[in-house]
């Protein structure tokens, strides 16, 4: 069976890796056919690692227009994400996108429902859902183990970044070039699994962003969201990059006991009855149901971005069920777009979010900003290190 030609455009970071590792043949069934950045010397790094067929390209149409690629993995910065996949789509090219899906939801729900137009394979980048250890949680939530969800809370403060990485691109950590901070560049991961593993989308959230508490910048380095579900569970979550050591505790508790994910584990504080039953029918004043400490035996690796890219090569050339749907991209950002906007009207704010509301105080933001710079470059130093 013929490879698929893969295009990577954004040849930053992020996307100098994922080149790489096409290039070097990580990924099954696909090989790497061209590269596009704004950027000369960026498209001069690739030379490095791929063969010199690879074609190279300074403007995003005549890539996608001329470089007979057959999928595109999208590697620029937020805002340009749907708009490009929506082009990709147009010609037919099945698309990868990097997290997050957007900036904002209105353009997100456009690029859903030109994928889905199109037919054509669509995925996102959420390469945390390859841990195992998440997709067991996953499993043993919605296998009913955990029983009904009376509260959330995760503690992600292990995401530290210092002035340095922020100073290493101008769209970084802007309303205008990045359209938020901690929650929209590092914490999509984990907006995304707190949404998945549980199968809740949050019905109220009120939240409590801190802005450049901890650097000299615009956006929100410190937040703590609180949320309501319909079933009358609650939730919390906490993100920072100014905080070291930092902490990675996820805790759900459920009617029959607690999951933990803490330090590479997996624990699950088993009752042995329904805390609900135990609560209707103890006569004893004092006393708590039998729980049962068990460390869940965990099988299988972790394969990040490489295993996120040959489940999408897999689903293009095999039909492979996706592990992260491009559409999925919508409902950690409007998780994230909903903590903004209870932040920006120090108000709780309900789901489904009011998208025009939104886009119209994200605006506000842009165009008040201090930091705002006309002609953002998106030109980058390299600082290496992927989450
Ligand atoms: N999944 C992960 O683990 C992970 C980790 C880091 C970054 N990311 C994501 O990857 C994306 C890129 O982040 P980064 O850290 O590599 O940023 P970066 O600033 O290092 O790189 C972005 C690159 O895009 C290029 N670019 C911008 N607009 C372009 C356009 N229209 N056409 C062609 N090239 C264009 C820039 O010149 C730059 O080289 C972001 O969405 C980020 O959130 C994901």
């Amino acid at each position: 069976m013929s490879l698929i030609k893969v295009g990577v455009i954004g040849i930053g970071n992020m996307g100098r890796s994922h080149a790489r590792q096409l290039a070097e043949g990580k990924v099954l069934g696909a090989t790497l056919w061209a590269v596009c950045d704004s950027f000369q010397e960026q498209l001069d790094l690739v030379k490095n690692y791929s063969n010199s067929d690879v074609q190279t390209f300074l403007d995003e149409d005549e890539f996608l227009e001329t470089s007979g690629v057959d999928a595109v993995l999208i590697s620029t910065p937020h805002y340009d994400h749907p708009k490009i996949a929506m082009k990709a789509f147009a010609k037919g090219l099945h698309v990868l996108v990097e997290k997050p899906a957007g900036v904002f939801t209105k353009d997100v729900a456009e690029m859903n429902r030109v994928a889905k137009e199109s037919g054509n394979v669509f995925s996102i980048m959420y390469n945390q859902r390859t841990n195992p250890i998440y997709q067991k949680l996953r499993d043993l939530i919605q296998s009913g183990e955990l029983g009904e969800i009376k509260r959330t809370n995760w503690i992600i403060t292990d995401w530290y970044r210092s002035q340095s990485y922020y100073d290493s691109s101008e769209w970084r950590a802007t309303w205008e070039g990045e359209g938020g901070g901690v929650l929209l560049n590092q914490a999509p991961h984990q907006v995304d699994l707190w949404q998945w593993t549980t199968g809740l989308m949050p019905k109220k959230v009120h939240a409590f962003c801190h802005n450049g508490k901890y650097h000299d910048i615009e956006v929100e380095d410190d937040l703590t969201a609180y949320v309501e579900y319909e079933n009358g569970a609650t939730g919390v979550f906490i993100t920072s990059t100014g905080e070291s050591p930092g902490t990675n505790r996820f805790e759900i508790v459920g009617d029959r006991g607690k999951m933990v994910v803490e330090n590479h584990k997996l624990t699950f504080y088993r009752l042995t009855q329904s805390e609900r039953e135990f609560n209707a029918t103890y006569q004893g004043g004092f006393g708590q149901p039998e729980c049962w400490p068990i460390e869940i035996p965990i099988k299988g690796v972790r394969t990040d971005h490489v295993g996120i890219m040959q489940n999408w090569i897999d689903a293009i050339t095999k039909g492979t069920p996706l592990l992260a749907p491009g559409e999925d991209g919508i409902k950690g950002l409007e998780i994230s777009n909903a903590i903004y906007l209870s932040a920006w009207l120090n108000e709780p704010v309900t789901l489904p979010l009011d998208a025009d509301l939104y886009y119209e105080k994200l605006q506000e933001k842009i165009n008040q900003s201090t930091y705002k710079k006309s002609n953002i470059s998106n030109k980058t130093l390299d600082v290496s290190g992927t989450h």
